[in-house]
């Protein structure tokens, strides 16, 4: 008889620690009209250091569960665990987040926005600039530190946003549609930007779109979410080779893994 183990046929393509492990997570919403059940039976592991897309239909609770991974809400049942360990406030040196809206404060520079969360923790002032000018040339916005949001253009902002949440280096970042107010094109940059951003600094990301485009060309795993309450309803892996470049968009095998992604959230929606 062959000697192999059962457990071996069961190993999955997983790195050996895993950044972020959510388990039976619930969550039931008191809404103004009684309770909504948000989210049932969410369990997920993110290897360090992977790239995860969260897609699923409009109200199915991926905002909600990001905001409690992040520490910023709290679940009704379940655990979350990154880095090892439960998350049960903000903690912007395990976890950054970068949202949808840039939502950076408007009396402030590009710099000093980026700087901010240091300033909260009242971080020496030197290490301070220096940590917020490294992070500005890492998003390419070299020489637009003293510019207030004001001035500039909605990518822009989205990289000082991409910036601020990395500034305190965490090892995990949570990104909730942070592109979906820009123009396509900028977009499909912005992408492409941040997978640059992500291949140099190592990070566990998590992040949330509507684009099924925009899934398959970041990431290494794409889990499915259903219709409000939200489950994970399907996990499709991504091997395209990385770096990724634009010109696979155009591939048999990039459509058909968004046509698999498609035909899930069709099936559940
Ligand atoms: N504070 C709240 N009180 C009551 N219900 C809420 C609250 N926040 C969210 N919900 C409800 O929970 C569900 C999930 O909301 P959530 O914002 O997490 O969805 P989402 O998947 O991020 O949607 P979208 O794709 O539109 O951003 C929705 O039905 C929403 O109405
Ligand atoms: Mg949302």
């Amino acid at each position: 008889m062959a000697n192999v183990s059962p457990v071996l046929s069961i190993v999955r393509d997983e790195p050996a620690s895993a950044a972020i492990e959510v388990a039976g997570l619930t969550h039931v919403y008191d809404g103004r009209d009684g309770k909504v059940p948000a989210l049932t039976d969410i369990a997920m592991t993110v290897g360090a250091g992977r790239f995860v897309v969260i897609v699923g239909p409009s109200g199915c609770g991926k905002t909600s569960l990001l905001m409690m991974m992040a520490g910023l809400r709290h679940q009704t049942s379940g655990t979350i665990r990154i880095q090892g360990r439960p998350i049960d406030n903000p903690d912007p040196e395990r976890v950054g987040v970068v949202f949808q809206e840039a939502s950076l404060f408007p009396w402030l520079t590009a710099l000093d926005n980026i700087e901010f969360p240091l300033a909260l923790r009242h971080a020496p002032k030197a290490e301070r600039a220096e940590r917020a000018n490294q992070m500005l040339n890492l998003v390419g916005l070299q020489g637009f530190g003293a510019r207030y949001p004001h001035e500039l253009s909605g990518g822009m902002k989205q990289r000082v946003s991409i910036a601020r949440g990395l500034v305190q280096d965490p090892p995990v970042l949570l990104m909730d549609e942070p592109f979906a107010a820009l123009d396509e094109q900028t977009r499909m940059t912005m992408g492409h930007e941040l997978l640059r951003i992500w291949s140099q600094t190592a990070k566990t990301v998590v992040f949330v779109t509507h684009s099924l485009t925009e899934a398959v060309y970041l990431a290494d795993e794409v889990l499915v979410m259903s219709a409000r309450p939200g489950r994970i309803i399907g996990r499709i892996a991504i091997n395209l080779p990385r770096p990724r470049t634009y010109e696979m968009m155009a591939t048999d095998i990039f459509g058909c893994l968004r046509d698999r992604i498609w035909q899930q959230i069709r099936k559940e929606g």
